[in-house]
């Protein structure tokens, strides 16, 4: 099944449209990284005068190209009514005045670009006409992420309450982008394309609900390692996760860190942080990876525990960042009982 026809089950066309204009825009960056030499290389931008985004990240030219093919698509759907991202943080209203506010990180790992590692993008769709100050992650209706690795494939979790939903949407859905010159030879390909773009993305797998619940972690990622040495209680986290004989797998890109878990089915991803010196980004990257792992059965945590839920913080200035562990359950618990809130 294409991501078109899947979206279509919806029963929600401006939902519908952004999803597809997101598969169709993260198909765009997929190409552009592959790109012979530049953008898709790892050249400094020389579209913005200081060549660094508000968070002081150096911007490469495929972090800006990546932003405008993804606002471009985004501005053109009329269910949109407000697009903000990493590399430009500002709320832009479009002119459709539609129901659903879009945040995303275009490219996600593009530290880890020049060593031709995996890289991402990451989305979160939240129903918001006005700003997202003052929403939470429990106002989300959706969120996911584009891996582009070895394959380029897209993985979302869709939650708008009251819909008619398909059997599929319970959980996390996942599409592989086919070039145009294997569809129809692919197993299982329909014929039927998406409907913005044409560009097609054929259905992998579901993760369902439970997906990482009972599960026993089997890797660990743990980010931000050099706190150890200031901090005795990650330090403790870290080799008890190793005594556990968890595996290491940390690749210094959030989104293939945070998808290993759905596709090992279980482990952690952290970086813990005080909150002066967080680096990963709440709206931008933490609610929309949090809200597609708790999807699919994990939970998340900025370390404050039940108390206060992560996908329940308030959204006080879309620029905020904030430390935290994604992933297992049980883990996931461990990092709070060891580390909880850092400041
Ligand atoms: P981005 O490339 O979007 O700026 O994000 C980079 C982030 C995230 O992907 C990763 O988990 C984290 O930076 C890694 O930080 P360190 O390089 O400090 O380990
Ligand atoms: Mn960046
Ligand atoms: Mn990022
Ligand atoms: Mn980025």
């Amino acid at each position: 099944m294409q991501l078109g026809e899947w979206t279509g089950r919806l029963g929600d066309e401006q939902l519908r449209g952004i999803l597809v204009a997101l598969s169709d825009a993260f198909a765009e960056v997929a190409r552009a990284l592959r790109q012979d030499g530049s953008p898709g290389d790892d050249t400094v931008s020389t579209s913005s005068p200081t060549s660094h985004n508000v968070f002081g990240d150096e911007q490469l030219a495929v972090d800006v190209l990546a932003d405008r093919l993804v606002r471009d698509r985004l501005l053109r759907q009329p269910g949109v009514s407000l697009v903000t991202s990493e590399e430009d943080t500002a709320e832009t209203r479009s002119a459709h005045g539609g129901e659903y506010a879009v945040a995303y990180d275009p490219l996600d790992g593009s530290s880890v670009l020049g060593c031709n590692f995996a890289v991402g993008s990451i989305f979160g769709i939240w129903r918001a006409t006005d700003t997202l100050v003052g929403k939470s992650g429990n106002d989300m209706v959706a969120a996911g992420c584009a891996v582009y690795g070895p394959r380029t494939q897209m993985v979302f979790a869709v939650r708008p309450e009251g819909y008619k939903m398909p059997e599929e949407a319970v959980g996390a859905v996942e599409f592989i982008h086919l070039p145009s010159s294997a569809v129809g030879t692919a197993p299982g390909a329909s014929s039927t394309p998406n409907t913005v773009g044409n560009i097609p993305w054929r259905h992998l797998r579901t993760f369902d609900r439970n997906a990482l619940t009972a599960s026993t972690a089997k890797v660990f990622a743990p980010g931000n390692l050099r706190m150890t040495a200031t901090l005795p209680n990650y330090d403790a986290l870290v080799r008890h996760w190793m005594a556990a004989r968890l595996t290491l797998r940390y690749t210094g890109a959030m989104v293939p860190d945070v998808y290993q878990l759905l596709v090992r089915r279980g482990g952690i991803f952290c970086n813990p942080s005080p909150a002066a010196d967080a680096k990963l980004r709440l709206v931008y990257e933490v609610l929309p990876l949090a809200f597609l792992v708790e999807s699919v059965g994990g939970t998340s945590s900025d370390g404050h525990g039940d108390a206060a839920p992560l996908l329940s913080r308030r959204i006080a200035d879309v620029c905020e960042r904030t430390q935290v562990a994604l992933g297992s359950p049980e883990e996931v618990a461990r990092f709070e009982r060891t580390l909880g809130a850092l400041d």
